[in-house]
């Protein structure tokens, strides 16, 4: 894709799951990358095996003096910051039986952290025109069940990205959000022992495409969004969703077959 070679991106979350998938799709067309993550380990391993266009940077998105410290190392090694992808997430949720600090927690992580990621990102966006994309979710649309805080905190994101696609495009920066349906990553993997073709059953009646979705097809949708294919696409939110969003309640079966069936 165009306008991603010789880029510079932070990507928060970037050393798991779908995160890193982001990161290893932006290296693959020549964007530099600093992963922002608490996970140390992973985050680590991912930078040394992608080689030195990428730095690990040890960032909790819920503290400003790390979110600071992560752009100074980004401007200090790559001297540009072109793009933020804001993918870092809890899922901490107790349904109606959350707590208030779980609440805050949950909107710290996974609202405020993107916000001051981006707005102390905001005066090296402005020089590089660049573009940030927001995660958001299927969760954000409609109820799912067990879940409170963390759809709460998706939805929010969208306003915030259109808010902010507002704010910042007089300075050239445009603001997107991605919205996955079912995708594989970790919470997947442990729920199901690592068994793709059983999760794909269970997602196969609410994804129109029958499967969940690959970490790659999210990863490419990011890129395409950071591209200059992009470049009139500011305040957006793309569904990556195997058609989850376009399925109405009766789902894939045939109601009135049904209806029919049952006289
Ligand atoms: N997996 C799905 O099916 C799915 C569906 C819709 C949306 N999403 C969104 O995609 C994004 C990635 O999801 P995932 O399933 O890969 O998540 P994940 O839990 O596997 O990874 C999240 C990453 O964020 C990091 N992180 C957590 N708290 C942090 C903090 N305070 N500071 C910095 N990093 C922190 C974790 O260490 C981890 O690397 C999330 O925004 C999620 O909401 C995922």
């Amino acid at each position: 894709m165009k306008g991603l070679n010789g880029k510079v991106a932070i990507v928060t979350g970037g050393a798991t799951s779908i995160g890193a998938a982001v990161v290893e799709a932006l290296v693959g067309a020549g964007t530099k990358v600093v992963i922002a993550d608490i996970a140390v380990s992973s985050g680590e391993k991912l930078a040394k095996s992608l080689g030195d266009g990428v730095l690990f940077q040890k960032t909790d998105i819920s503290f400003d003096h790390d979110i600071k410290k992560c752009i100074d190392a980004t401007i200090q090694k790559f001297s540009r910051l072109d793009f933020v992808i804001n993918a870092a997430c809890t899922y901490l949720d107790n349904g109606m039986n959350s707590t208030r600090e779980e609440f805050l927690q949950s909107v710290n992580i996974n609202v405020a952290g993107g916000f001051v990621l981006t707005q102390k990102a905001w005066p090296y966006l402005k020089k590089t025109k660049g573009a940030v994309v927001n995660f958001s979710s299927i969760g954000a649309k409609v109820a799912q069940p067990g879940r409170c805080l963390y759809s709460m905190t998706k939805g929010a994101i969208h306003q915030l990205s259109r808010n902010e696609a507002l704010l910042l495009a007089k300075d050239g920066i445009r603001v997107n959000t991605v919205s996955p349906g079912w995708t594989w990553c970790t919470v997947l993997d442990e729920l199901s022992g690592g068994d793709k073709k059983a999760t794909d059953n269970i997602a196969s009646p609410f994804h129109m495409l029958g499967r969940v979705g690959k970490q790659k097809e999210i990863a490419d949708t990011v890129l395409f969004l950071c591209s200059d294919h992009a470049s009139f696409i500011t305040g957006a939110d793309i569904p990556v969703d195997g058609g989850y969003m376009a399925l109405g309640p009766e789902q894939q079966d045939d109601a009135l077959a049904k209806l029919a069936d049952a006289r």
